[in-house]
């Protein structure tokens, strides 16, 4: 019931704003037929908004209009048709009609069958529409639809005639699609808006929706800074008409006394965040930009809204003010201006910016009016086709005039769904200010901060195979094996005396444990033990104690050495030492004493023997019987 009042009511808003101030544009680009003769000429075409169209391009192909499944319903492989063109032959725009299901389906269908291009023949006469994706819930599986790569275009129920007639003539039919021209492309600045939303519980709408500005972020504030660009990120909200103010549904869903409402992100009124509480943050969201482009620096804005909705989602119950704040104060933006922006939001007067919002929803000029969102408009025309990086980075490309074009949309393959800005004249690195807003570990210079292609990311890191764990954003922890070169580990440590004392353990299993002649915890203190005091050392008798920082020092009286070893006094030598001086002693003195007793007895032996020879020449030696050599005796004297 509630739910059913509450669309019901958004319906009757947007028939308002239909019926009476705006229109819908259709935006087209043209089809040139090139033969038979009989057809030759240019058509409108009306661009989907799926799919990959090629603007800035042109796509000739060759059209075919199938036997069976001629609304393009099934898909084409259970038939026996491949619409895959055979080489040096052209592409084929598969010709399907109109009805029966959803034109996404036949484009995929036709996708899968091979199809360059699919052309949807219109199936009553009347002016072209827009293809646009299912509602959202209206279909099961519709995972596909971001899939769809081929351009599609919706043509008139009697070119769709003519050119089936053509074909069953046995005719060929060949076609030019032509989006040169389907984006105004005047001067050297393209000029582009998002319409967009904060709400991030709406399902795969608002998942592709914020996925797109995640990864376009990168090239858009890099365009943005090199003037390439002029951005303006928008916000639809509807009004209260005056005779439901007091309901149920405009007090959940405005502000400013149903000035400003945004539908309920839930549907239901009872539970989670409201649809003013959408409106608010939408309307923080605009006044960051404002205050951001005041500064000089607009481009912040994608970083304000993906910081936001990565740390500030519905699902976790942060879609709140707080966060919304300490995301703005982590980019450094100026957080009172942009409360003084936002205003008070019970108040019953005009807000000048949502005021400003809603009057620039209402189509002007070349622009018709925002009802679809997520909508980017580019040179004052509604982009058509599907969101993401390549798709719109070409059709922003397209829009620059010739020759004027910066040179990431003159790199090969910037089509290419990976492609990387590697541009010279692209390359900034927004880590270097302020961290870009992430995590720091001051004294270590680890960061969170990672500049990428799609601009800079808050990731906590990978230091010397330690992982980092957190948000990014306020902290990270070392996660796993601790490491003693990151932060000691978390461990205590000090420097004393030129020395480090650490309590980190390369062997994290260890965990902090304070180094010997310490004690504490080890991770935020570790305290010197007084050895003295607490007479674990030092305690023999007459030992003189002094405590020393981390250690100890011990005397020992009467030239007693200390042994810390043992605790305990001890003389210069040990028993043994002295036993086996003595050894040497007696030895080297048994060794000298006989070397020289055997000197001294061969001097003794060489003088008797000599001397008495010679004194013998001369006298009677009678005391000794008498040796007389026989070659000394001188017989002839
Ligand atoms: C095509 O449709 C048939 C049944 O209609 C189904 O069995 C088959 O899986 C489909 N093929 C693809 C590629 O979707
Ligand atoms: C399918 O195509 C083959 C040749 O490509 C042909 O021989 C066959 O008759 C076709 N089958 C049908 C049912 O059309
Ligand atoms: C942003 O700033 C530029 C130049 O300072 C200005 O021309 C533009 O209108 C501003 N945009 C908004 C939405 O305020
Ligand atoms: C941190 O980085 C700054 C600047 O790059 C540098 O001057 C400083 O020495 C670095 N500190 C450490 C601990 O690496
Ligand atoms: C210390 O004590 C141990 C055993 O208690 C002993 O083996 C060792 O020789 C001693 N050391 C000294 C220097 O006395």
């Amino acid at each position: 019931m509630n739910i059913k009042l509450n669309l019901l009511l958004l319906y009757v808003l947007f028939l308002l704003l239909n019926c009476c101030f705006g229109r819908f544009l259709v935006e087209k680009n043209s089809l040139k037929i090139t033969s038979p003769k009989s057809l030759k000429g240019t058509y409108e075409c009306a661009i989907g908004n799926f799919g990959v169209p090629q603007y800035g391009g042109t796509l000739v192909g060759s059209v075919v209009y199938p036997n069976v499944n001629q609304n393009g319903c099934k898909n084409f492989t259970d038939v026996n048709a491949s619409f895959q063109s055979k080489p040096g032959s052209f592409p084929t725009f598969l010709l399907v009609d109109r009805g029966d299901c959803y034109f996404t389906l036949k484009a995929w269908n036709a996708q899968n069958g091979g199809a360059a291009a699919i052309l949807v023949a219109d199936d009553k006469e009347e002016t072209l529409i827009t293809m646009d994706t299912p509602e959202e819930g209206h279909v099961a599986n519709d995972d596909y639809i971001e899939k769809i790569s081929i351009p599609s275009a919706l043509i008139s129920k009697t070119l769709g005639d003519r050119i089936k007639e053509a074909l069953s003539n046995g005719e060929m039919v060949h076609i030019n699609l032509d989006w040169r021209e389907a984006l105004p492309h005047p001067d050297d600045r393209v000029e582009y808006e998002l319409w967009t939303n904060s709400n991030d519980e709406c399902g795969p709408k608002c998942d592709n929706q914020i996925n797109f500005v995640k990864s376009f972020k990168g090239a858009a504030q890099q365009l943005e800074k090199k003037g390439f660009t002029q951005f303006t990120p928008h916000y639809i909200t509807w009004f209260c008409p005056r005779e439901f103010l007091l309901s149920k549904q405009c007090k959940s869903q405005c502000i400013n006394h149903g000035r400003y409402c945004a539908p309920d992100p839930e549907q239901d009124f009872n539970k989670g965040y409201d649809g003013k509480d959408v409106v608010v943050q939408n309307l923080r969201q605009v006044c960051f930009f404002k205050v951001a482009n005041e500064s000089g620096r607009p481009w912040q804005w994608w970083d304000y809204v993906t910081d936001f909705s990565i740390r500030c989602p519905m699902k976790e119950k942060k879609y709140t003010e707080e966060c919304s704040d300490q995301v703005i104060k982590s980019l450094g933006v100026d957080l009172k201006k942009i409360k003084d922006c936002v205003g008070d939001p019970l108040a019953d007067v005009d807000n000048p910016v949502l005021k400003a919002e809603q009057d620039a929803q209402i189509g002007k000029e070349s622009r018709g009016d925002v009802t679809i969102l997520p909508t980017l408009v580019i040179n004052n025309r509604q982009y058509r086709g599907k969101l993401s990086r390549p798709a719109v980075l070409k059709a922003i490309c397209s829009g620059f005039q010739e020759t004027t074009e910066p040179s990431i949309c003159l790199t090969p393959g910037h089509h290419l769904a990976n492609s990387l800005i590697s541009n010279s004249d692209m390359e900034t690195n927004e880590c270097l200010e302020n961290n870009g807003g992430c995590w720091q570990e001051k004294s270590s210079n680890i960061t969170a901060c990672r500049d990428t292609f799609r601009g800079r990311v808050c990731e906590c890191p990978i230091v010397k195979n330690v992982k980092f764990v957190g948000d990014g954003y306020t902290h990270c922890e070392a996660s796993g094996a601790l490491s003693c070169e990151f932060n000691n580990g978390g461990c205590w440590k000090v420097s004393h005396g030129g020395r480090l004392y650490s309590a980190c353990h390369d062997d994290y299993r260890k965990g902090c444990e304070c180094p010997s002649g310490f004690k504490g915890d080890g991770v935020l203190s570790c305290e010197d033990i007084d050895e003295c005091k607490e007479k674990s050392a030092c305690q023999c008798p007459d030992c003189k104690c002094k405590n020393t920082f981390g250690s100890y020092e011990c005397k020992c009286n009467s030239g007693l050495l200390y042994s810390r070893e043992n605790d305990t006094c001890i003389g210069k030598y040990t028993s043994s030492s002295v036993a086996s001086i003595w050894m040497i002693i007696v030895v080297l003195v048994v060794t000298l004493s006989g070397g020289y007793a055997f000197y001294k007895y061969r001097i003794q032996r060489y003088m008797d023997t000599e001397i008495r020879a010679i004194m013998a020449q001369y006298m009677p030696l009678d005391n000794q019987p008498l040796i007389i050599p026989n070659n000394q005796v001188h017989h002839d004297i």
